[in-house]
């Protein structure tokens, strides 16, 4: 076997980046597959810490080749400016990160656009909670068939062509908010120096990904989102306009679906989501608000305070079911310390009738109430703590209890931010 799948299982923020970040050092190359700059992927280490949002966490690892395949809507500027940053901090970008051709870009009338619909008091309007990157109208425009991919900006002519169709499509909406000279300006200004910019890594990463794996290459596909957020399978519409789920990432990639070995689930100890929808566990009382302060949860992207509740059973099952996971690497369990009881959701109570499975109604799950099972809690994880021995009775038998209720073998214990700050429970080697 030689590439692994990682996803998020609940509403993102599971610590991918650090999970990303710790599997990384055992392989070749890592891809991000979808998304955009909505993401927020934080890795901590030798007390530094860095935040991705579009290039993959693999690139924080010496020497590892990384990729942000076709399937990921990229803002160019956001991009040049990330590389900047991490150029500033002496990671090396050039030669270890490669782009696909056919991703789509995101240009300044996206982030109007989505900023627009967020704030439209319009009769029927709907806001989302987004990140206002513009990553629904982006993804809205590839759909349509008006998008600007990367190889279409490479072409000055196409280029400035395709820009034209597409202010001339917007314009009657846009105007509301810019004067289309100046958005058409700022977009071919940028251009002088963008376009140079992403001509350097621009490449066909398809090709690149299948002859690594036809190597034998070892290869992580990093997901964005979570699967609560999917735009298939999450808590439409209150979701992100891409699919983070690992069936995604053949079309995402370019390589076929045959070629993904395994499947690993990031799940968080307890939930939390940003932006609006449905949350059924969701905690509006001081416990709550203590996940949030112990557990730093605030955006990595936007800053916003993360909405937080207990762990739910029936958003963990929908998600190992849909992806096929088979391993899960649970985060954050440092951050329940002290919580005398703690509680699990493991089904839902609509209108007196039981649910073992996350609804597919709007409806229903607005109006579903949480069944909990209580178990009791434990004061803290010893900060050394390096192995499963190591942990209290009462933090065993929550993780085992979740295991149990997950349906997929929890092979990671993660206690902290940095990599060195994990457990490995299953000793075989995930590339096997
Ligand atoms: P991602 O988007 O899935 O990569 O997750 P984020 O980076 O947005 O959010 C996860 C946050 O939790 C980050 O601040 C991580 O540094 C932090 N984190 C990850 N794992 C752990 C853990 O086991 N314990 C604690 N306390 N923090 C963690
Ligand atoms: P990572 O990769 C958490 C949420 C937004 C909003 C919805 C739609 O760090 O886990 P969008 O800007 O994508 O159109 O917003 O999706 N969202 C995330 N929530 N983590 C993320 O990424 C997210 N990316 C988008 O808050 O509710
Ligand atoms: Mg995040």
């Amino acid at each position: 076997m030689s590439t692994i799948a990682i996803v998020g299982t609940q509403w993102g923020d599971e610590g991918k980046g650090k999970i990303v970040h710790l599997l990384g050092k055992e392989a070749d190359g890592i891809v991000r597959y979808q998304g955009g700059p909505n993401a927020g992927h934080t890795v901590v280490f030798d007390g530094k810490m860095f935040v991705l949002h579009l290039i993959p966490a693999g690139i924080l690892i010496p020497k590892k080749i990384c990729y942000i395949a076709n399937g990921v809507v990229i803002d160019p500027f956001s991009l040049y400016e990330e590389v900047q940053l991490l150029q500033k901090r002496d990671i090396t970008v050039a030669g270890r990160l490669f782009i696909s051709e056919l991703a789509h870009l995101i240009f300044p009338y996206h982030k109007i656009l989505d900023v627009a619909r967020e704030e439209s008091t319009a009769q029927g309007s709907r806001k989302i909670g987004t990140t206002r990157k513009g990553i629904g109208p982006a993804y809205a425009d590839k759909v349509e068939r008006t998008g600007i991919r990367v190889i279409d900006y490479l072409e000055k002519e196409t280029f400035e062509e395709l820009l034209e169709q597409n202010l001339r499509l917007k314009e009657k909406f846009l105007q509301k908010f810019s004067a289309i000279e100046k958005l058409r300006k700022e977009i071919l200004d940028q251009a002088k120096i963008l376009r140079p910019f992403l001509k350097k890594f621009a490449c066909d990463t398809s090709w690149m990904l299948n002859c690594a794996i036809e190597k034998n290459k070892k290869i992580i596909f990093e997901s964005a989102q979570g699967t609560m957020l999917d735009i298939d399978f999450g808590t439409y519409p209150y979701v992100t306009s891409s699919n983070p789920i690992a069936g995604a990432v053949g079309s995402d990639c370019g390589i076929g679906p045959n070629k993904i070995d395994s499947i690993l689930g990031i799940v968080k100890a307890y939930t939390t989501r940003v932006g609006e929808g449905p949350f059924p566990t969701e905690l509006k009382d001081e416990v709550g608000e203590r996940l949030r302060q112990v557990g730093k949860e605030f955006g990595a992207t936007t800053g916003r305070p993360r909405r937080c509740g207990w762990f739910d059973a029936l958003v963990v099952q929908r998600s190992v079911r849909i992806n096929g996971i088979t391993k899960l690497a649970l985060t954050k369990l440092d951050v329940l310390a002290g919580i005398d009881a703690l509680k699990v959701c493991v089904a839902y109570k609509h209108r007196g009738k039981t649910l073992t499975q996350f609804p597919n109604s709007r409806t229903i799950l607005r109006e579903a109430v949480p069944v909990y099972k209580t178990l009791p809690g434990f004061k803290e994880i010893p900060k050394d703590a390096k192995k499963w021995e190591d942990l209290p009775g009462t933090a065993q038998r929550y993780v085992q209890y979740l295991e149990k209720l997950s349906g997929a073998k929890i092979s990671f214990v993660s206690l902290g931010r940095s990599r060195d700050e994990t457990i490995r429970l299953d000793k075989s080697s995930l590339w096997e």
